[in-house]
């Protein structure tokens, strides 16, 4: 017998990384889930690696039509039931020229010069960089949200999982679009735990530090060692780290806990 018998899961960005890592572990609790993906192969890889106890959904989460039609096919196989949302689904991209220039920045400081090379992370970022990012980590989190809110809320039932970062609470300088996106959603995370509370509802974000998935691919090298070096832990998380958090917010036991953020970052912020 699982937690999560009988319950149905959506995940967004379920092909990869944490969604796939949270898909595994609903599924084992007994869960079934629909997996969200723009990539629509990798979203049925891993309905297949959960033995099809779930469906595989493809679209990108900041069209609200692709949205609304991804609960339409949920709803004809759920009896339009939903009892956990995680909203995963995104990407991290650096502004144009920026791998150059913290390169160019980290040998600056390696050599005792101190920083001379502007980051310039903001004035490099275009408009559709930073609109593209907003709509796919905030909209897409609101689109789904919205959704799922319609039928949660007559259930009386619901436990949401939003994907913040450190980002968020820390910022970082070389992606202001993205720590915007995130700063976004732990504050949409709070307002819906309020308004949504009196329903037995839950609303709860998770703001996880560096993990080893491709979202990680851009940072190479230099990069790559001056984030590992801003790790007490020394490492990457692992997706595997972070499920027992996303677990603890979708136990059903867990009925006393909202609007809270839950941060498995390695000691990193502490
Ligand atoms: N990996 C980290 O270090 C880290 C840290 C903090 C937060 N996060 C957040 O966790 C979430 C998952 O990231 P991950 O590390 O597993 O990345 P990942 O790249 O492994 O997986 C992300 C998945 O989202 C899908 N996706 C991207 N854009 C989409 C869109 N527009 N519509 C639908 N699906 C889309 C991708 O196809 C991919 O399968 C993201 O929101 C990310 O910002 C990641």
């Amino acid at each position: 017998m699982g937690k999560l018998d009988g319950q149905w899961a959506l995940v967004t960005g379920g092909g990869s990384g944490l969604g796939r890592a949270f898909t595994l572990a609903l599924a084992a609790e007994g869960a079934r889930v629909a997996v969200a993906d723009i990539d629509g192969e990798r979203a049925e890889k891993v309905v297949g690696e959960i033995s099809g106890r779930g469906l595989a959904l493809a679209g990108d989460v900041s069209d609200s039509t692709t949205v609304a039609r991804w609960f339409e096919t949920l709803g004809a196989a759920s009896g339009r039931r939903l009892e956990i949302l995680f909203n995963n689904a995104g990407y991290a991209d650096a502004p144009a020229g920026l791998q150059e220039r913290s390169r160019a920045i980290a040998q600056e400081m390696m050599s005792g010069k101190g920083q001379q090379t502007p980051l310039d992370a903001t004035i490099a970022l275009s408009d559709a960089d930073w609109a593209r990012m907003l709509s796919v980590h905030l909209s897409g989190t609101f689109y789904c949200t919205r959704e799922a809110l319609r039928w949660m809320t007559p259930a009386r039932y619901g436990r949401i999982v939003n994907l913040g970062s450190i980002a968020a609470t820390t910022g970082l300088a070389m992606v202001p679009h993205y720590c915007a996106a995130k700063g976004g959603i732990l504050a949409f995370t709070k307002s819906v735990a309020r308004e949504v509370m009196p329903f037995g509802i839950t609303v709860n974000a998770l703001a996880p530090g560096f993990i080893d998935t491709p979202l990680l691919d851009p940072f190479d090298g230099l990069a790559r060692m001056a984030v590992l070096a801003s790790i007490p832990m020394g490492r990457f998380g692992k997706p595997e780290e972070v499920v027992p958090s996303a677990m603890l917010l979708v136990d059903p036991a867990n009925g006393f806990m909202t609007g809270q953020v839950i941060s498995p970052n390695g000691g990193q912020v502490i």
